[in-house]
Order: structure tokens, then C-alpha cells, then sequence
């Protein structure tokens, strides 16, 4: 029997690739260019599974489109699927699978990082240091925020929030309080609060730190009404998505001192990061590297190649979303 076709949309880890040339008959992308409308149509229609990931616009019209051709499944490469239309993948019979777990010590870290940069104004010192412009040592300029005894507000309390607030309280002596839709039974953390409202979260963090799903239902849930109820020494760190905040409404809460400072791994419109961000010294930015180890990686391809090699043995992909 003919192996299955898997197109994939942008190039992948070394290994990952290699095994899945093992198994199936393989389209890489060997340019990791990345594929527009017509190209990720004409995937979904030729292939009869894809690999895809964050930034291909998988929406309802390419679903609707593709799906009139051979592809049975989208197994993505990374745990959010919000560039995906999941509504509109399940009207048109496919299967779409993410990589959850596998990314969660590698996000957690990133989270932390951001933290430590934001509270401890790490862009800036660092800057003026390259730029030539360090005097020698001081006592007094450009002083931090340390996170002992500091409450740390996590918002959306799944794997990656938990490991966060794990990090925080063991290794930093942070307390921690946290806001998530649904109960939460069991959390690994002594003394860890839960919130009634994300309003009461806000108003009680000195380090907010977002781990909830993008997509329309959280769309703009940090909204300028929120950041107003932040204490102006409190700092915002987002790993989640860049939909999750209104950024003009950050970007004027950071301006005119209604919060501290911030830490974003991503933004609304990536790869577009608004200028008056980048200029801004008490904000730490990094390019969506959330996952970016190695490591990490390669156990997220491995995970999306172990649901496409589950769905073509007709068994019910671990990792399936819809
Ligand atoms: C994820 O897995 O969702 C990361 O943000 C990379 O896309």
C-alpha cells in the first residue's frame, strides 16, 4: 500500500524530519518560507495530511477549500491551535492534533526569564552597557523589583501556568494567586490562592503573567480597563498569544506609568512589533521562542508525528483537539 503524503509547512528540527521520511512519502520545506492561501490550500489538497504551525492562517475559506481535496488531518506542530478554525476543520472531516506537555519546561523558563528581565530592568542595563554608555558601578540607578514575598498572578492555570507558578514559589519565594475559567483540583503549589475575578487578580499581583489560550474567546482579555486596575509597580508578562491584550491599550498603560513594566515573547500582529514598544527601556522583548529549545522541539515533531502515524493506522490520535 502507498504511504501516506505529508506536506509540511515550514522546516523542522533535523530528526524531526528524518523520521518522518522513514514512515511517510514527504514534502518538506526546505526554504521555510511560509506558505501563503494558495500554497496551504493546494497542501490540504494534495496532501493527505499536513504538518503545520503557528502563523499559517488555516481559516474556515483554505479549510472549506482543501478539504475538497485529499487531506484527512492536520497535525500541528505546537500546542495552540487558535490559526486554526477548528469549528471549520470538523464541518469539513478533519482531524487537527496539537503537542501539548512537551513545550511546557521550555515556555515556563521563557515565562521566567521575562519576569526576571522586566523586574530586574535587565534591557536597560544591558543596553547601556553595549552601547558604551555604563559610568561603573552605583548604588542608586536603575534599581529592581525582587520577587521574594511578591505575589505573582497567573492567569489561565493549565500545564504551562502551573509550571510557572511552580518555578516562582520553590525557586523564587513568590506567592502565588491565580484566575482560570474552570476549577482547578489539585494545584502543586502550598497555599497557591485562586481568584473569583481576573479584576481581583490584577488589582492584588506585583507580576501578572498570562497562560491562556488565543482566539476569539480571550481575545483582548487583558483589556485597558484591567491594566488600569494594576498597581503601578506591577509588571505584565506575556508567553501566551498577542491577541490575549489589547497592546495599544498596554503600550499607553506603560507610557503614562499605569503599570511598570512588561515582558512579551508575543504580540498581536507578529511578526509586526510596534515601534513604541521597541523603544520603550522598561520592557523586555523577545520573538515568539516560547518552545525555542532543541529539546523541546524535537519532542514536539516527534509528538505530531506520533498523531499522524496513529490516525493512519486508524487509531484516535493522542493529541487530538476537535
Ligand atoms: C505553541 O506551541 O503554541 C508555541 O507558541 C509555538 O507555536
Amino acid at each position: 500500500m502507498a504511504k501516506p503524503r505529508i506536506i509540511v509547512t515550514r522546516k523542522l528540527p533535523y530528526a524531526v524530519e528524518k523520521r518522518l521520511k522513514e514512515v511517510f512519502t514527504v514534502a518538506l520545506n526546505p526554504s521555510d518560507q511560509p506558505f501563503d492561501a494558495a500554497k496551504l490550500t493546494s497542501a490540504l489538497q494534495y496532501g493527505d495530511g499536513i504538518i503545520s504551525t503557528f502563523g499559517d492562517d488555516l481559516n474556515a475559506e483554505i479549510l472549506a477549500a482543501g478539504a475538497a481535496g485529499k487531506a484527512q488531518i492536520i497535525a500541528n506542530f505546537g500546542v495552540g491551535t487558535n490559526h486554526i478554525d477548528l469549528d471549520a476543520a470538523t464541518q469539513n472531516n478533519l482531524v487537527v492534533t496539537n503537542t501539548p506537555g512537551v513545550l511546557t519546561d521550555a515556555t515556563a523558563d521563557i515565562a521566567m526569564t521575562l519576569i526576571l528581565n522586566a523586574t530586574r530592568r535587565t534591557y536597560k542595563h544591558e543596553t547601556a552597557l553595549r552601547n558604551g554608555n555604563w559610568k561603573g558601578f552605583d548604588l542608586v540607578s536603575g534599581l529592581g523589583m525582587a520577587l521574594q514575598g511578591k505575589t505573582l498572578g497567573i492567569i489561565g492555570m493549565g500545564r504551562i501556568g502551573q509550571a510557572v507558578a511552580v518555578r516562582a514559589y520553590f525557586g523564587f519565594g513568590m506567592k502565588i494567586m491565580y484566575f482560570n475559567r474552570s476549577k482547578i483540583e489539585n494545584v502543586p503549589i502550598p497555599g497557591a490562592q485562586s481568584m473569583e475575578t481576573i479584576e481581583d487578580l490584577m488589582e492584588v499581583s506585583d507580576v501578572v503573567s498570562l497562560h491562556l489560550p488565543g482566539g476569539e474567546d480571550n481575545r483582548n482579555t487583558i483589556s485597558r480597563a484591567r491594566l488600569n486596575l494594576m498597581k503601578n509597580t506591577a509588571y505584565l508578562v506575556n508567553t501566551a498569544r498577542g491577541d490575549v491584550v489589547d497592546q495599544q491599550a498596554l503600550i499607553e498603560a506603560l507610557r503614562a506609568g499605569i503599570i511598570a513594566g512588561a515582558g512579551l515573547d508575543v504580540f498581536a500582529d507578529e511578526p509586526e512589533v510596534p515601534a513604541e514598544l521597541v523603544a520603550m527601556e522598561n520592557v523586555s522583548l523577545f520573538p515568539h521562542i516560547g518552545s525555542a529549545t532543541l529539546d523541546a522541539r524535537n519532542a514536539m515533531g516527534m509528538c505530531a508525528v506520533d498523531n499522524l502515524i496513529s490516525h493512519f493506522s486508524g487509531r484516535m490520535p493522542a493529541n487530538k483537539v476537535n
